[in-house]
Formats: C-alpha cells, structure tokens, sequence
C-alpha cells in the first residue's frame, strides 16, 4: 500500500516538476526566436550606409550610399584616427557645420574615427549569422559585453550621427528608438545569432 502511495506521489511528482519547467522552457525558445527575429532590424541599422561605411574590411573608410572610396586618399592609419599629416580631425569636427555651408562638407561628431587595424568589426558584406556573431566576441568588439553594447548602440555619439548625418545624406530610416528597442530584446534574450 505504501509503496504504491510512495509510486504515485512520485508519479504526480515528476508530472508536475514536468508541466512546471515546459513552460519557462517554451517561454524561452519563443524569446529566442523573438531576439533573432529582432536581428534582422539591428542588421538593417548596421547595414545602412551612415553605418557601414566606418565599418569596412577595407582601409579606406567609404561615402557616400553607394561606399565609394573616400575622397583624398584617406586611411585608417596604425590606429584608425588617419595617417599622419591625413587625421580625421583635420577635416571632420565635433558636430556637423551649420547648413550654410552645404552640402559635401565633411560630416562631424565627437572622436570621428574608424576602429583600428586589430579590431576592424566589419559590418559590411557580413550574413546575419556572421555579423551577429561578430558582434558580439569580444576579442573583435574591443572586450563589449552585451550589456557594453547595448549601452554603445544607445549612446555612442557616432552611432548617435547616423540619425543626424548632416545636409545631402540620408539618416538611417529606422527610428533610433526602435533599433535600441530591438537590440534590448536581442540582449535580453543572451544575444542568439541566427543559423
Ligand atoms: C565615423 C565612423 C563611424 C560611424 C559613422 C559609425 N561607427 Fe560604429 N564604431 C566606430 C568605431 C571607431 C568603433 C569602436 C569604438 C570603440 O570601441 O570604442 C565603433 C564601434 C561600434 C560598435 C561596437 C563594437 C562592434 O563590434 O561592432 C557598434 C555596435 C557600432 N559601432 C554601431 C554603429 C552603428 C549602429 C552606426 C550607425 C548608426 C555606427 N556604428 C556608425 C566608428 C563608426
Ligand atoms: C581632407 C579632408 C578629410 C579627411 C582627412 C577625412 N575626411 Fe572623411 N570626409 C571628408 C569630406 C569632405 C566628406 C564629405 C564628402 C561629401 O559629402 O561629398 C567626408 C565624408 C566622410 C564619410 C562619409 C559619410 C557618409 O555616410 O557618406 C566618412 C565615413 C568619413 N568621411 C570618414 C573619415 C574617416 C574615418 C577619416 C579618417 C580616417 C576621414 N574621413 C578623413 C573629408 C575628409
């Protein structure tokens, strides 16, 4: 008799533990394919010309929608800042210059610079899979953790430019809100890549 009580408590038991964790477990893989879904924005954003084009396998950083080479020669240089005598800062300022002066002016924001030679995080020409991942090793994001990122994404002064890029370049279509919405929810989620 006892035995056969001890069998069904046991029974009821394990059917329960079983109910209880199938849901968080659910909820979980729906969040996740929620997050990666939710990507797919982040890699419009960092897809968009105001993004890619500091984002480059290359050493010429690009202008223009269409990434043509930059004008003058321009180079990364040993730390992404430009060469010698060739600095971002000689021609790109702390914020973008008053519309009187037109368009094809050079852009500005705070730091104007290309991340350096070691660490290129290169958004441009990357799958989903490959930018998502890229995204988020810290060996290749400068030590960002997603929490660092998220923070990046939402506050960063060049990322900021890319909604106000100055006369004659389009901003980046997506509400600056919506992306930072989306990267929460990808963040939350542990940062899942696709594939
Ligand atoms: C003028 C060049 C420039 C532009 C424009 C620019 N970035 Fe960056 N971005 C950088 C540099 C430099 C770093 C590295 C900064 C650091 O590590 O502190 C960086 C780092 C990042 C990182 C974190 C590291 C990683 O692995 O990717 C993210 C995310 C990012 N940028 C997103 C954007 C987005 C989104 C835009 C457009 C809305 C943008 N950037 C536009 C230069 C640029
Ligand atoms: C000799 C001056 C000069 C130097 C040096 C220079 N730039 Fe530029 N840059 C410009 C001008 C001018 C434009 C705007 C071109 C136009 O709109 O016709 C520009 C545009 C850009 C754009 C295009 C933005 C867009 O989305 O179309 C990027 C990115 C850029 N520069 C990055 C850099 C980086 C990074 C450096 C340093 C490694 C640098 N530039 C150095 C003059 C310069």
């Amino acid at each position: 008799m006892r035995s056969i009580k001890t069998m069904i408590a046991a029974v009821i038991g394990v059917a329960v533990i079983a109910s209880v964790s199938f849901v968080p477990h659910s909820q979980a893989a729906a969040n996740k394919n929620e997050a990666i879904a939710a990507f797919e924005t982040i890699r419009a954003v960092l897809q968009n010309p105001r993004c890619q084009n500091c984002h480059i396998p290359g050493d010429a950083p690009l202008q223009f929608d269409q990434g043509l080479a930059h004008a003058q020669n321009v180079q990364r240089g040993p730390a992404g800042f430009g060469m010698a005598a060739m600095n971002c800062s000689t021609c790109h300022g702390r914020a973008n210059l008053p519309a009187s002066y037109g368009a094809h002016v050079p852009p500005g924001a705070p730091n104007w610079h290309l991340p350096p030679p070691q660490h290129k995080m290169v958004f441009i020409g990357q799958t989903s899979a490959q930018l998502c991942n890229g995204l988020k090793d810290q060996k290749a994001n400068g030590g960002k953790d997603l929490a660092a990122l998220l923070k990046h994404v939402d506050e960063d002064k060049l990322v900021l430019w890319g909604w106000d890029p100055g006369i004659g370049r389009a901003p980046v279509p997506i509400a600056h809100a919506d992306f930072v919405a989306k990267f929460k929810q990808w963040t939350d989620a542990g940062g899942p890549c696709p594939g």
